[in-house]
């Protein structure tokens, strides 16, 4: 079944999301509220629980379409709930706010990534994520930020390109691509539609390889570029353990290899206590890890999921517990 051209985004591994972070009131956090459909899920559990007197959900983006979108739907919840614009990498201190203004600890049960874009962002030709649709080279979630996509393709020099298309993307072609770009830039002057952009890659790996998986890395690479999504999620995972109190859980889906194995290795690193040099013989380590892995292996979608929403198909869900019980 095609996802219906009026909602504003599917949400991914819902029931999975809310069944490992929703365990009692508190304050949770969804770093990533786009059309609201985990932050609605997640409300109703706690309101199914009796547990929505007590509890706080904070709904950040970075997004203005999705902060009115999903602050129209979290309304409904008013009291409960708030939408908050900024960068999930600010995560303690957005959540804090709203938790101390509400007299609460901001201490987190359960906070929710569900990274990269909405399929309203993707869908919107003028939001230029998509090689499907022509439109501007900007890919910026958030529209009030200095670089667009044409800056980069425009002021960046072949190196540092092709290791964008290379680092963010995994494209073979990179240097080749690179090299394109900035041959097209000299003849055609400032590069500005997705169309240019699509032309240079299919220009590029014409007969090679099917150019559709080029185009996707290459756009994926640059929207990562754009939006420092590697960097900010880096950030995003330290300060959201922080906020955590003892128990409450971290979960996030993510849709490519370079976000999973962020996750993977941070979850695995944060997980291992510190017996010091080999040999030393200690007691008691010289640190605990402070979280505990809840999914040993990430969750993916059922069959039946990847049939009703295709967007499901590469998404991968891993959820940790901060040590220290239930709070
Ligand atoms: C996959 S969508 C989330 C969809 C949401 N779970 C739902 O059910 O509708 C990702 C959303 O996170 C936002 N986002 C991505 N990175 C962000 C960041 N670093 N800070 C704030 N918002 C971010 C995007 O703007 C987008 O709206």
């Amino acid at each position: 079944m095609p996802r219906s051209p009026d909602s504003y985004h599917d949400p991914v591994l819902l029931r999975e999301c809310v069944d490992a972070l929703v365990r009692g009131p508190g304050l949770y956090v969804d770093g990533t509220l786009g059309g609201g459909g985990h932050s609605m899920a997640i409300l109703r559990a706690l309101e199914n629980g009796g547990w929505l007197e007590g509890s706080l959900l904070v709904g950040i983006d970075q997004d203005d379409e999705a902060l009115h979108e999903a602050g129209t739907r979290l309304a409904a919840y008013s009291g409960s709930a708030v939408a908050v614009k900024g960068n999930f990498q600010d995560i303690t201190r957005l959540a804090s706010r709203e938790a101390l203004q509400k007299g609460m600890e901001p201490r987190a049960r359960g906070i929710l990534l569900d990274l990269g874009v909405s399929s309203r962002q993707i869908d919107r030709a003028e939001r230029g994520f998509s090689y499907m649709q022509k439109g501007p080279l900007d890919m910026r979630m958030d529209s009030s930020a200095p670089t667009t996509a044409a800056d980069l393709l425009n002021e960046a020099d072949e190196r540092e390109l092709a290791t964008i298309f290379f680092r963010y993307g995994e494209e073979p072609r990179s240097r080749a691509i690179a090299r394109a770009v900035v041959a097209a830039r000299m003849k055609l002057g400032r590069l500005s539609s997705t169309e240019e952009l699509s032309d240079i890659v299919r220009s590029v790996v014409h007969g090679r390889q099917p150019a559709i998986r080029s185009l996707s890395r290459v756009f994926q690479a640059l929207r990562i570029s754009v939006n420092r999504e590697l960097d900010v999620l880096h950030r995003v995972l330290e300060d959201g353990v922080s906020l955590l109190g003892a128990g409450g859980r971290m979960a996030v889906i993510s849709y490519h290899s370079l976000e999973d194995r962020i996750v993977k290795q941070y979850f695995a690193a944060q997980s291992k206590s510190d017996w010091g040099p080999k040999g030393v013989g200690l007691r008691e380590p010289l640190s605990r890890g402070v979280l505990v892995p809840v999914t040993r292996k990430a969750v993916v979608a059922s069959e039946d999921e990847v049939r009703v929403n295709p967007r499901s198909r590469s998404a991968k869900l891993r959820v940790a517990e901060k040590t220290g019980g239930v709070q």
